[in-house]
């Protein structure tokens, strides 16, 4: 396996049961939500996953895009939403097809590690364009430099600790050490920006950017920004 893209699209374990995939959709419904201000919302959901609070979250706005690059991760959300017409599925070409200026809201949550700077510089671009004059797109988990992955680690235990998955995500972590996610993370990398670093990222795809008080899910040594477009 070569690409982060191949790894998610792939059968990987870094959720280790249900348990752990409700706890962080939980999670994730309850900070996406404290940005929805008005149900008449139009939402994109950028790099979405399997997105297990997508049905809940489509119930607060007017309706829930939601964009992955993973054929496999689209084709379940296909299956698990048919039928609810206020969300639609897309891949990353058909989003940048999307009407321009038609998002109040755009979620970006742990995802922009996964991809190169010339790549997060095409997307910030694009989102730019789908965002609505007054509109507001936020990225969340964007992670520090010098991050150590004890830091990570601390923060998920104590995660899967409070919420009854302890046991099985230590078993998770050995497996995660023998997996590919290992394997791409010292031969890819991921990539880390540093407060200074991001906020000019956004400023030179045309955004103003504020650093957030609070990052989305369980680990709070990760970086959230608000960006309005400028
Ligand atoms: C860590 S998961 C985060 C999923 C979700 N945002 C969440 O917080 O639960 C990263 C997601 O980004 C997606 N992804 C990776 N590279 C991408 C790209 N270039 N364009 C769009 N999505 C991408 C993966 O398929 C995966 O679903």
């Amino acid at each position: 396996m070569s690409s982060w893209v191949d790894f998610w699209n792939s059968a990987h374990s870094i959720y280790v049961n249900d348990a752990h995939k409700s706890a962080h959709a939980r999670r994730l419904l309850e900070d996406i939500t404290e940005w929805i201000s008005d149900e008449d919302f139009s939402v994109l959901d950028f790099g979405c996953g399997e997105a297990l609070y997508a049905e809940d979250l489509a119930t607060k706005c007017s309706n829930l895009s939601l964009v992955d690059s993973s054929k496999n991760i689209r084709n379940m959300l296909i299956s698990r939403t048919f039928g609810n017409e206020s969300i639609v599925i897309k891949d990353v070409a058909e989003c940048y097809k999307l009407k321009d200026e038609s998002f109040d809201l755009i979620i970006v949550n742990s995802v922009f590690q996964y991809l190169n700077l010339d790549d997060t510089k095409n997307v910030l671009k694009m989102l730019n364009k789908k965002l609505k004059e007054h509109g507001k797109l936020v990225i969340a988990d964007v992670i520090p430099p010098n991050l150590s992955m004890i830091s990570d680690t601390v923060s998920l235990l104590k995660f899967a600790w409070s919420n009854g998955f302890l046991v099985i995500s230590l078993l998770g972590l050995v497996k995660t050490y023998f997996s590919d996610y290992r394997h791409l993370r010292r031969e890819v990398g991921l990539s880390v920006y540093s407060v200074a670093e991001f906020t000019d990222l956004l400023i030179q795809n045309g955004f103003k950017a504020r650093l957030m008080a609070k990052n989305f899910g369980h680990n709070q040594s990760r970086n959230c920004f608000c960006a309005t477009k400028t």
